[in-house]
C-alpha cells in the first residue's frame, strides 16, 4: 500500500541492490518517494526495482559517474558495503573512499541530506573487525568526512551505525538506541535500519545524528520516529 506523500524530494540509492540498500528503496516506495539508484549492473538493478525507479548506471570509484548520479537528487542514502579485502569492494575502496566520493560530489549537486549505513565499534581501532582490511576505521572516515562537510547550516546528515544485520520484515521490534560507541554486540533487521534512514529525509530530531542501533525486543511497531526522541540533541 502506497501511503500519503511525506516527502517531495527526489532520493539517489547508493547500494539499492544490496540487501540493506533494497529494504531502504521498498520502503521510500512505500511512502511514494521518487527513487534513483546507483548500480553496478542494470539488469540486476531492473530485476529487483522494475520501472518503480530510476537506475543510473555506474561505479562509485567514477566521479563523473557519481556526479551523474547525484545530480538533480534532493537527498542521499547510502547502503554501500564493501565485500571483498583488496581491490574495488574492499574497505578502503567502498566504505571510505567511495561513501566520500558520494558525499563531496552530493554536496556540490545541492543535495540536502545525506544518510548513510555505517556501523556499531567504528571508533575502536582494536575491534577484532578491523581484522577485515581495517573496515571500521574506513566506515570512520567516511563518517568524519560526512559530518564535516553536510553540518552547514542548509544541510544535514543521519548516520545509522547498526548491530549484526539480518533479515526480516520492519516494525517487528522495539529498538534500543544510544549515541558514543559504548554498545558491543546485538541484532537488528536490515529493513528497520531502511525505515530509520528513510525516515531522517522529515523527521526534524533525526538531522545531524549519529546513532548506534540493535533490537530490544520483539514487539510490533507502528513507526520508528520515536526512536529519534531518544536520542540527545
Ligand atoms: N553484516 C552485518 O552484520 C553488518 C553490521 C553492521 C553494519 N554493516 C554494514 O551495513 C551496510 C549494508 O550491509 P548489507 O549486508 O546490506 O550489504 P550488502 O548486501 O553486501 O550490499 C552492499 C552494496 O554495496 C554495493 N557495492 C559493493 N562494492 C561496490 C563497488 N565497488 N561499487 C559500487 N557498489 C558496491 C553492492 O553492489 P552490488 O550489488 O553491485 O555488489 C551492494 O549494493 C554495509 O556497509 C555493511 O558493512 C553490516
Amino acid at each position: 500500500m502506497i501511503e500519503k506523500k511525506v516527502y517531495g524530494g527526489k532520493v539517489l540509492v547508493a547500494g539499492a541492490t544490496g540487501r540493506t540498500g533494497q529494504w531502504v528503496v521498498r520502503r521510500l516506495l512505500h511512502y511514494g518517494v521518487v527513487v534513483r539508484v546507483l548500480a553496478r549492473q542494470a539488469d540486476v538493478a531492473f530485476r529487483l526495482f522494475g520501472e518503480d525507479v530510476e537506475i543510473v548506471v555506474g561505479k562509485i570509484q567514477s566521479v563523473e559517474d557519481v556526479a551523474r548520479a547525484v545530480d538533480g537528487c534532493d537527498a542521499v542514502i547510502s547502503a554501500l558495503g564493501s565485500s571483498s579485502y583488496s581491490g574495488e569492494s574492499s574497505p578502503a575502496s567502498v566504505d571510505r573512499d567511495g561513501v566520500k566520493r558520494l558525499v563531496d560530489e552530493a554536496a556540490k549537486a545541492g543535495v540536502k541530506h545525506f544518510g548513510l549505513v555505517s556501523s556499531l565499534g567504528v571508533t575502536r581501532w582494536y575491534h577484532p573487525l578491523n581484522l577485515f582490511a581495517a573496515v571500521l576505521l574506513k566506515k570512520w572516515e567516511a563518517e568524519e568526512h560526512l559530518r564535516e562537510v553536510f553540518s552547514s547550516p542548509a544541510l544535514s546528515f543521519t548516520i545509522v551505525r547498526p548491530g549484526g544485520l539480518k533479515d526480516g520484515d520492519p516494525l517487528l521490534h522495539k529498538l534500543h538506541v544510544e549515541s558514543g560507541d559504548r554498545l558491543w554486540s546485538g541484532w537488528i533487521n536490515r529493513s528497520d535500519v531502511a525505515e530509520l534512514l528513510v525516515l531522517s529525509l522529515w523527521v526534524k530530531k533525526a538531522k545531524n545524528k549519529t546513532f548506534e542501533v540493535v533490537n530490544e525486543c520483539e514487539e510490533v511497531q507502528s513507526t520508528l520516529e520515536h526512536c529519534y526522541d531518544l536520542l540527545p540533541e
